[in-house]
């Protein structure tokens, strides 16, 4: 008995607990575990600042020397000027280097975060339920794998630590100024009130605008991933032109809505540098009166100079990274909706892994409705397989003959009545169990882009050698195909490989299936896309394969149903018709005589068309 995969799984930091309803406070959370890096990167930031703010009183002791205001170290001119100028020297390095230690704990936290992140969305999406997918386009979700998660990369590298360094920026060089003269220091931070509430309204329109702006961008790229991906029918249909005018739609929204971001920060920029900019002269003439005046002296008044630049520069960044900041958390805000979704529940379920399965099915009066539907899609379906047997499903497209089959594996829960697998409801399995037994040869059938050995191996779990995949590909008449190919079994399939037809494909996941060895075998109309003779082979393969398994077998050629045990017709959801095929033909007016009628009398004609041709008429 296989056991469950548990032991595969790696755990990554679980970011749902990262989920806040305060933006701020989830971002807080999200970092855990690089809280003290990013402390790290904050104190040498601050040491950085201090050794600049140190080489300005430096300046201002020198400026104070030269013109008689201040003393000369043990009297000596000459051997200050060289401590001087060794000094600028040290406070520059010092400066550099905690800067670039700063930088770099800074980029590793973010890096850090983000690639932790990433991981954790990838697993968390491949968890979340099969409607979620079905509803969320694959291109807003690349969007937000990517583009979001990168913004949020920023937010730590650079916004994040730059509201630290401007913190710091602010106050070193503010206490330095007041320490110098207690009159300019107040002088000098004059406008900053109105500054900062005036990016505070801004932040608040920009988070609105970059929110929009992301939306559309999101659009654009689904628009751009669903042309890409339906590229075969926009060229068979001729829509280029439409799918031009669509993609041009989206992108003009796309201009416009950056368009609206650009004004405002067209117009906020300017503005805010006008006042700084009226801030700093103010102050430097104020501090030139205060030198006439005689209140304090040159040297005071060059410092002065030097620090006010670096109270400004710290006040003008602020207003940049507010808003920059609404981008960090807009990006924040729409990977949260992600994190939010609820995982499917893959190992929860009372009955154990060491639980034999026999393969007997019993639906019991089952309805099922899609979580997005407004209709049972099933209803009133009851019937048993016993262990072996198999069952057919047969009736009309749409008739609900794939949203049966799905609900065996839960990938989708009915709605009323109850499954049972052995006697236990399927309620009670650990999903990931049912899915160990339960092998499904999907409708449309999906290679990835590897080897076709590995393709074939996908279900397994295990090394497998050469031979068990060759005689799986054998059994489902693949072998010969994939032989003929120049690299045989490690011959790449897609983009940068060879393109199989559907029903090399079809066959392909047909020896997955064989080779994951399944108690249960679920064939959804598996030989829907090959010709007669090839059908007739694979036919032959299932028949070995559907040996001792319960086997539901989706088809529409009656002769790839006639064989089962039991047959069922469906039709809008319900079973209309039950038996075995030599009971059901013998009903003139049931709809599997009907479909049987049609069915032999076009496989007739067809014969005589060929025996025409064949006898060269
Ligand atoms: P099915 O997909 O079960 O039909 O859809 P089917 O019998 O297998 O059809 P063919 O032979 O492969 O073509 C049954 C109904 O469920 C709805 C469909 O619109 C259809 O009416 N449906 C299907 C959903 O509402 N949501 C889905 O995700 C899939
Ligand atoms: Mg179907």
């Amino acid at each position: 008995m296989a056991t469950l995969a548990p032991t595969q799984q790696k755990t990554y930091f679980d970011f749902r607990k990262a989920v806040a309803e305060n933006r701020l406070k989830g971002l807080w959370q999200t970092m855990s575990g690089y809280h003290w890096l990013y402390f790290g990167a904050v104190l040498t930031l601050m040491f950085s600042s201090l050794a600049k703010t140190a080489s300005l009183f430096l300046l201002r002791y020198f400026a104070d020397l030269v013109s008689g205001n201040a003393e000369a170290v043990e009297g000596n001119l000459g051997k200050t000027f060289v401590l001087i100028g060794l000094a600028f020297v040290g406070f520059a390095a010092l400066e550099g280097g905690f800067a670039f230690l700063s930088g770099r704990m800074a980029a590793e936290t973010a890096e850090g975060i983000t690639r932790r992140m990433r991981n954790f969305l990838f697993d968390h999406i491949q968890r979340l339920s099969f409607s979620y997918h079905s509803k969320t386009p694959t291109g807003d979700l690349i969007e937000r794998v990517t583009s979001d998660v990168d913004a949020l990369r920023r937010f730590f590298s650079e916004q994040a630590i730059g509201v630290g360094r401007i913190v710091l920026l602010f106050f070193i060089n503010w206490f330095a100024i007041l320490s110098l003269n207690a009159k300019l220091g107040w002088v000098s931070v004059i406008s900053i009130p109105p500054i900062l509430a005036v990016s505070l309204w801004f932040f608040k329109r920009v988070t609105k605008a970059y929110e929009k702006y992301q939306e559309q961008e999101a659009a654009l790229s689904t628009t751009l991933q669903e042309n890409l991906t339906g590229v075969r029918v926009v060229k068979a249909f001729a829509r280029q032109d439409y799918e031009k005018g669509k993609f041009e739609k989206e992108n003009w929204g796309k201009f416009l809505k950056g368009k609206i971001l650009l004004f405002m920060h067209s117009l906020f920029w300017p503005l805010s540098d006008i006042v700084l900019g009226l801030q700093m002269l103010g102050g430097f003439v104020f501090a030139a009166l205060m030198v006439i005046n005689n209140e304090i002296t040159v040297g005071t008044y060059l410092a002065y100079v030097g620090l006010v630049v670096w109270l400004i520069w710290p006040i003008r960044n602020l207003g940049r990274l507010i808003v920059q900041t609404s981008t960090g958390m807009v990006s924040y805000g729409r990977l949260v909706e992600i994190m939010k979704q609820e995982r499917e529940d893959l190992f929860g379920g009372s009955v154990t892994a060491q639980k034999n399965i026999i393969g007997e099915v019993t639906f019991e009066d089952v309805s099922f409705q899609y979580s997005d539907g407004q209709t049972d899609v099933l209803k009133n379906i009851s019937f048993t397989v016993k262990p072996g047997q198999s069952v057919a499903l047969i009736g009309s497209t749409g008739s609900g003959k794939t949203s049966l089959v799905n609900l065996l594996p839960r990938f989708h829960e009915y709605t009323g009545g109850r499954i049972l697998l052995d006697g236990v409801e399927l309620k009670d399995y650990p999903r990931a169990m049912l899915r160990q037994h339960i092998g499904i040869v999907e409708q449309e059938p999906f290679l990835f882009s590897r080897s076709i050995r590995e393709n074939i191996a996908y279900g397994v779990g295990r090394q497998v050698t050469d031979e068990e995949v060759e005689s799986a590909a054998r059994a489902a008449s693949i072998h010969e195909v994939i032989i003929g190919f120049p690299d045989g079994y490690k011959t790449l399939v897609g983009e940068k490989g060879v393109t199989l037809s559907g029903g090399q494909k079809q066959r392909t996941t047909i020896a997955r299936t064989i080779l994951k060895n399944p108690r249960i075998l679920i064939l959804d109309d598996s030989t829907s896309s090959v010709d007669t003779e090839t059908e007739a082979e694979i036919r032959q393969a299932l028949t070995n394969l559907m040996q001792n398994r319960t086997t539901f077998i989706i088809a529409h050629r009656i002769q790839s149903v006639m064989n089962a045990d039991l047959i069922v017709v469906l039709d809008k959801g319900e079973i209309i018709q039950m038996g075995k095929h030599a009971d059901l033909v013998q009903d003139e007016n049931g709809m599997y005589r009907k479909i049987y009628d049609i069915q032999t009398r076009v496989d007739d004609e067809l014969e005589m068309e060929l025996s025409r041709v064949g006898s060269g008429e």
